[in-house]
């Protein structure tokens, strides 16, 4: 008897024997992986008589009777939408050969049938073919909200599930009904493990923990590194890490498993694959572990390993930089960085903006400071850039700012997010030779425009971290910076502060706080400023704008509203200041007067041929146009409470520092 035959007996209460079934058939879909039958139990919720009153044939009473009953999950059918039953009416209806047409309905209808839960549930049966189909998702309130892609496994294989728009699936299961006997399985058919399973990373056994407790799940496999691995006689406990989340999993290993004497002896970072069943822990330090079946040694350790069960410095870790991965704190930076570039996407791609890969070697000089690493071919001496590679002095990109201002100019809104190199010999928690920037820019936009974006694309960064990278903020909390989540909790929902850089001056000048360096009206701010500013004064990110001119690079535009007296000129400039960190975000609205630009080039000794074609772009058509620079590491160090940047990207180069 398989679940078609439950649901259409769910409904006729007067068959006794039916009645038994159905409590049978609880007990066995209670194991089976279709669905959780007690979500769906409980009073009928189909008003019958409409169909009868619509005079519909019996068959087609019985097939609304468990679309009805499955869209209902626990809700009474008055709140069921209609629209949408029609749509998954039609989804089973599709057959099960166009499986992606289907995935396609099911993550694009979104039923609220009830208000009580966000989670949305489907079940039934693709009439004409005996197959059924269950799944389950959340309704996100947010439409811009990341896909979310998972691997589901449907007739054992395993397909994409794409969770669109306002669906985001959290499981489907279509299952096929060989004859008229279970379609979901049974507990005696999962007792025997299949011979041949795909590995499962280890997050996903806790992000879907009652899945994989559910028997018929419950098999699976897990390649990972050996943490520890202590014996208890019985039993053998190994504490597996595979870089999906923090806390790894505990493997338990009775002594009838093969390898079982071995075990035990396993050294810390030794690669094994396990296989076995997921099942409650008994433990209170974990929910879940994995009781072997078999473990089987992939990769052994020489006896020199250098990363042992304790704790190592950071500035040791620095020198294994290949092995550091393998550490908690740097794998969940990795997890951390790998959240925020793929937010960084979202954000913009959501908005509309174009991804620009701007050029890595250039021979322009965007900051104008100098700070640029030569790219040549010239053997070491020679002084001829005619004979040189590119034919003239090239270097690589320090910004990829006035390629990404050409893309505005014609496209509205562009991003580009890259390497970007510096020569400056900063020995700093905050300076690496090679790091990381995303650089919007935005055509028709105004220094305010510049900055109310770069406030909402930081606040996305923040909160999508919060959403799905929880495990990891907490270790950040615990061990490297007290109190990281409810500063990211602030940030996400406070409104960051403006002030101009006068009145910073002021505020500054004002401050009882002993400076290195005494602020003054016309020097840039240094880092103590900075963090004054954004931690004691205004104690949240803090926009610092209009900058005076003689400060700033030549692009910027210069504010005629302000004083133009020349020690006085300011430029339509912002740097956003963070807590912890100082300068996160420089930008600017840019000079898109051709004259005033031209002239300030002249100002500042850059000459006009060789920006050329930078000049172009305020001959022909020009528009004003704004934008700003992120350092992508400042970014992952705020948001991970790191105290210093070599420690945020894989590969750090620095003054002396070139190795890995
Ligand atoms: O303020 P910067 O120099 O601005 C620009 O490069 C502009 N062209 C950006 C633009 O408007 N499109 O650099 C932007 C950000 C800084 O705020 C800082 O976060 C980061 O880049 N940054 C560095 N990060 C790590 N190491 C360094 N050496 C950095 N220099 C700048
Ligand atoms: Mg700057």
């Amino acid at each position: 008897m398989g679940f078609h035959r439950y649901f259409t007996a769910h409904g006729n209460k007067k068959n006794q024997r039916e009645r038994r079934e159905k409590a049978h058939h609880r007990r066995t879909l209670a194991y089976g992986n279709a669905l959780s039958v007690k979500k769906h139990g409980g009073a009928p919720i189909v008003d019958r008589r409409h169909h009868q009153r619509a005079g519909h044939s019996r068959t087609h009473r019985r097939h609304a009777l468990h679309v009805h009953h499955a869209l209902g999950a626990g809700a009474c059918a008055r709140n069921v939408d209609t629209v949408s039953t029609t749509r998954l009416k039609q989804v089973l209806n599709s057959g099960v050969q166009n499986l992606s047409r289907m995935l396609a309905f099911l993550g694009t209808t979104t039923v609220s049938s009830s208000r009580r839960s966000r989670v949305q549930q489907f079940c039934g049966h693709l009439s004409g073919s005996r197959v059924s189909v269950f799944a389950s998702g959340f309704l996100s309130r947010d439409p811009s909200q990341l896909q979310r892609s998972r691997h589901e496994r449907v007739n054992g294989t395993l397909v994409r599930a794409y969770a669109r728009q306002r669906l985001a699936l959290t499981r489907l299961c279509v299952t096929s009904t060989p004859a008229q006997t279970s379609t979901v399985g049974t507990l005696d058919e999962h007792k025997a493990p299949p011979a041949e399973k795909q590995r499962v990373r280890i997050q996903r056994l806790f992000e879907e923990a009652a899945h994989f407790l559910q028997p018929a799940n419950s098999f699976v496999v897990i390649k990972g590194w050996v943490r520890t691995a202590r014996d208890q006689k019985q039993f053998a406990f190994v504490q597996v890490n595979d870089g999906s989340n923090v806390s790894g999993i505990q493997v338990v290993v009775d002594s009838s498993v093969p390898s079982f004497d071995k075990v035990a002896s396993l050294a810390t970072g030794c690669s094994i694959a396990v296989s076995g069943y997921v099942r409650k822990s008994p433990g209170a330090k974990q929910p879940i572990e994995v009781q072997a079946t078999s473990v089987e040694l992939l990769g052994p350790v020489a006896s020199n390993y250098p990363l042992q069960k304790k704790r190592h410095s950071f500035e040791f870790l620095r020198t294994i930089a290949h092995l550091r991965p393998r550490t908690n704190s740097f794998a969940a930076v990795a997890r951390v960085r790998s959240a925020l570039a793929a937010a960084t996407h979202a954000f913009f791609q959501s908005r509309g903006f174009i991804y620009l890969h701007s050029p890595i070697i250039t021979a322009s000089d965007c900051e104008g400071a100098g700070e640029m690493f030569r790219v040549t071919t010239l053997p070491p001496g020679a002084t001829e850039e005619q004979a040189d590679f590119f034919g003239q002095r090239a270097s690589l990109t320090v910004s990829g700012q006035l390629s990404a201002e050409a893309y505005a100019c014609a496209m509205g809104d562009v991003y580009t997010f890259g390497p970007t190199f510096r020569a400056e010999n900063s020995n700093t928690k905050r300076h690496l030779a090679e790091f990381w920037m995303i650089e919007p820019e935005m055509a028709f936009a105004s220094r305010d425009d510049a900055m109310k974006n770069a406030e909402e694309y930081v606040k996305h960064g923040v909160s999508f971290l919060l959403e799905t990278r929880m495990e990891d903020l907490q270790f950040f909390d615990q061990f490297i910076e007290k109190g990281l989540v409810r500063k990211l909790e602030q940030v996400r929902d406070l409104a960051f502060a403006r002030v101009s850089y006068t009145e910073a001056i002021e505020i500054l000048s004002k401050a009882t706080e002993k400076f290195e360096f005494t602020p003054e009206w016309g020097s840039d701010l240094q880092t103590e400023h900075e963090r004054y500013l954004a931690e004691r004064h205004f104690q949240r990110p803090v926009f610092v704008f209009n900058y005076p001119a003689c400060i700033k690079a030549f692009y910027m535009r210069v504010n005629d509203t302000e004083p133009t007296t020349d020690g006085r000129r300011t430029v339509a400039a912002f740097d956003l200041l963070v807590p912890g960190i100082g300068e996160l975000i420089g930008g600017s609205q840019r000079e898109e007067r051709y004259d005033v630009l031209c002239s300030r080039m002249q100002e500042l000794g850059l000459s006009e041929e060789q920006y050329w074609w930078y000049l172009d772009l305020r001959r022909y058509g020009t528009v004003p146009h704004a934008g700003y620079g992120l350092g992508f590491e400042r970014y992952v160090q705020f948001c991970t409470g790191m105290e210093n940047i070599r420690d945020v990207i894989p590969f750090p180069r620095y003054p002396g520092h070139c190795e890995f």
